[in-house]
């Protein structure tokens, strides 16, 4: 049998595999050069990015659970402008390369979501762009615009309006319908949908008798998320027709099928990228072998399996 197809079709562009490195864990792309081959990703999602420059939370940001990473980012980025003139024209050759480049974009109104998505559209250099409607590390925006489908749909139309790349809308976990406003994010015309983001948390020091964070909470991925954001992502793809990206707790191969099982097209991986620097090619390498073992030759084959065999709503 030939090596099975991985390449996956999102709007706007082919992914030579469904890998994708999430925001946040790769940097701006560069940072990790000479430590991890940015090329093996089918792209790569670059760090959340605001109008104007971010310094992030106070320390510390980072804290380890037993099945899981507690971050308190807050977003620090230097802001778009600086993205476009110094991280971008880096990572042309990575383009060339086949590997796509996407920006996450964050914004504290539905003004600067509109402004950056109008920087995107003007300068280029990406494949795409992830909206994240979720952050719960800053104190305002985030969370409240992914936890309403009216405020999310406003978000979505306007960076609709501005640009024509692909617009990826990245959604809060911690709602009461996540397929609700993941269609609302489809009708305001999101191209794909991914999900998700970390969920809330907070770390206490018993010593100091108070928070640990330096930001007070932060968002807790990894392993520990990976049931919840399962079912999340079976929420979604039961209401949508456009693509879904799954994201949360991959480690490995096994994790990543799961997600495409449940109908994911891509997975996103974070975290993962932590633990080992061959958690990419291992999910690749996996990917294959299950879909050669199972004597299927496209990914396509098992995408969203689980409703064909028997699956339904919750
Ligand atoms: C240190 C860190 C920084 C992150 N920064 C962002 C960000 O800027 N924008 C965003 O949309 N998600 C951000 N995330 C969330 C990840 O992209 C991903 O959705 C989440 O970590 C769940 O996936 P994982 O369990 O594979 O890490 C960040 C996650 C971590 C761990």
């Amino acid at each position: 049998m030939e090596r099975p197809n991985i390449n996956v079709e999102l709007p706007g562009m082919r992914l030579k595999n469904p890998v994708i490195a999430a925001s946040g864990t790769f940097g701006f792309g560069t940072e990790y050069d000479g430590i991890y081959p940015a090329h093996l990703f089918g792209a790569i999602i670059l760090k959340g990015t605001t109008l104007k420059p971010r310094d992030g939370n106070p320390p510390p940001r980072i804290y380890e659970t037993p099945s899981g990473l507690i971050n308190s980012v807050g977003l620090q980025n230097p802001g778009i402008e600086s993205v476009y003139d110094e991280y971008l024209p880096k990572l042309q050759n990575l383009r060339e390369s086949g590997t796509k480049v996407i920006l996450n974009i964050a914004g504290d109104t539905v003004d600067e979501y509109e402004a950056i998505a109008s920087i995107c559209e003007e300068r280029g250099m990406i494949d795409g762009i992830e909206v994240n409607l979720s952050c719960p590390n800053v104190k305002k925006g985030g969370v409240n615009f992914g936890s309403n489908p009216d405020i999310a749909s406003k978000v979505v139309a306007s960076v609709r309006r501005k640009t024509t790349l692909p617009v990826i809308v990245k959604l809060a976990p911690v709602v009461t319908d996540i397929g609700k406003i993941a269609l609302s994010c489809q009708e305001a015309g999101a191209d794909a949908i991914s999900a998700i983001n970390t969920l809330p948390a907070v770390v206490i020091d018993i010593d100091k008798q108070k928070l640990f964070l330096g930001g007070g909470s932060g968002g807790l991925s990894g392993s520990a998320i990976k049931p919840f954001a399962l079912m999340q992502v079976m929420n979604i793809v039961k209401r949508v027709s456009i693509p879904v990206i799954g994201c949360g707790g991959i480690m490995n191969s096994r994790d990543a099928i799961e997600f495409i099982m449940v109908g994911a097209r891509a997975v996103q991986i974070g975290t993962g990228l932590f633990v080992s620097l061959k958690t990419v090619e291992n999910v690749i390498n996996g990917l294959v072998e299950y879909l050669s073992s199972v004597r299927k030759d496209n990914i396509s084959q098992i995408e969203g399996i689980i409703f064909n065999n028997g699956a339904r709503s919750f």
